[in-house]
């Protein structure tokens, strides 16, 4: 008996890898020049904090929805969004890495439309 993988066909689970990297590279990516306007406008970072922080972004915010764009909302919204994600949707998130992660979207949201 054919099982539902087998009429599953083939060329769409070939496309999944690149559907989940063209995902992944559409999330802005921090560089120097965003660690050198966070600091100058009063959010102290490193490009090694806003890296983790989208790292921790992706892998605990994906679960139950589309990752929400950082650009969707006002930086300073999103101190706000965490902490309701973490009281109303029991999301586990250490401290540390919320700072992290805000830190990465207040400065996502504010620099995603630079080149
Ligand atoms: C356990 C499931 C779950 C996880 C994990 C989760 N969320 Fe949500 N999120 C929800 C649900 C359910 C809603 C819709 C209800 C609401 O708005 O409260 C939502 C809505 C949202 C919204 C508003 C709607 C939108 O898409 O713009 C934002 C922003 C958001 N989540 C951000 C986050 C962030 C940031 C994280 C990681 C810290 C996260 N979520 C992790 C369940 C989750």
């Amino acid at each position: 008996m054919r099982s539902y993988f087998d009429r599953c066909p083939k060329s769409l689970l070939l496309l999944l890898p690149a559907f989940f990297i063209g995902c992944a590279s559409a999330l802005y990516s921090p560089s120097q020049q965003d660690v050198t306007w966070a600091n100058r406008n009063g959010i102290s970072t490193s490009l090694s904090r806003l890296r983790e922080g989208r790292i921790l972004y992706v892998q605990t915010c994906a679960g139950c929805h589309n990752l929400p764009r950082p650009e969707k909302y006002a930086p300073q919204k999103w101190p706000k969004l965490v902490r309701e994600m973490v009281r109303e949707q029991d999301v586990q998130l250490e401290s540390r890495d919320s700072t992290l992660m805000v830190e990465f979207l207040r400065v996502a949201s504010e620099r995603s439309g630079t080149p």
